[in-house]
């Protein structure tokens, strides 16, 4: 049996996949890590539960660690429906690309299975279109906390789409803004969706140049660009 790596969607439990439903009711081995909603979890009533994400006073397992778990699970449940199961889509910042690879390298088989990015689900549900005719016509979806151990730095922050998402941002974004400033006017309209898709989501208005002054819980998504002063427009009715 091949091991799915499942999105399950930005937080609201509704906003998963039928496909995902359907595997994980008949799932035997759930492997998660902070869900945005752990409901999600009720889909799969008889599989055992494992827990590979950080939890408050312990020892934060590694991505290797991760690894070698969902190799083990799979390794000693051949005929077993094993499930990765992540928040938003997997290969959203989710590492599913190296969660996969070890597989391959174990040569066990897969199958993936999309979820609603957190990315573009949380900014759609508000009524903030992240492309909007002759305001943006693309967008880039950025990390705000880039590995510190990675030898080469790839954000740059110049990027050119007229629409900045920026996922992982809350405690860089002073730094971040600053370096977008670099290049985007400092009026530039920005929001911060936070809690996206559940019950207590929030969202907050600034400007490039003040939003990062503003208070801020995570999880929660940075959307910079035009396209929040259409969303002003949409929000009150949406
Ligand atoms: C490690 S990344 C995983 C992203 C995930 N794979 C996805 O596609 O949404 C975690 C980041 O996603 C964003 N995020 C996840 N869920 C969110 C939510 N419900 N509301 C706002 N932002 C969210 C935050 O920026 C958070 O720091």
């Amino acid at each position: 049996m091949p091991v799915y790596l499942i999105g399950a969607g930005p937080g609201d439990p509704e906003l998963i996949t039928l496909k995902a439903v359907n595997i994980l009711n008949k799932a035997d081995v759930v492997m998660y890590d902070k869900l945005a909603n752990e409901k999600i979890l009720e889909h799969a009533p008889n599989a055992k539960l494992i827990y590979v994400g950080k939890k408050a006073g312990e020892h934060y397992k590694s991505q290797d660690e991760i690894n070698k778990i969902i190799v083990n699970e799979s390794k000693d449940n051949p005929n077993g429906n094993i499930v990765r199961l992540k928040g938003g889509d997997p290969f959203v910042f989710g590492r599913g690309g190296e969660e996969i690879l070890d597989l391959i390298k174990e040569n066990i088989s897969f199958k993936i299975i999309p979820g609603v990015t957190s990315a573009i689900g949380a900014p759609a549900s508000v009524g903030l279109p992240i492309t909007h005719r002759a305001v943006a016509t693309s967008f880039t979806v950025v990390t705000g906390h880039e590995d510190p151990t990675k030898n080469k730095k790839q954000v740059k922050w110049d990027y050119t789409a007229d629409t900045i998402i920026v996922l992982m941002g809350i405690g860089n974004m002073k730094e971040n803004t600053t370096e977008m400033m670099k290049y985007r006017d400092p009026k530039t309209p920005a929001c911060v969706i936070e809690n996206g898709t559940l019950e207590n989501e929030k969202i907050i208005f600034g400007t490039l140049e003040n939003i990062a002054d503003k208070k801020i819980n995570t999880p929660a998504i940075l959307v910079v660009g035009n396209v929040v002063d259409v969303f002003k427009e949409i929000k009150d009715r949406n």
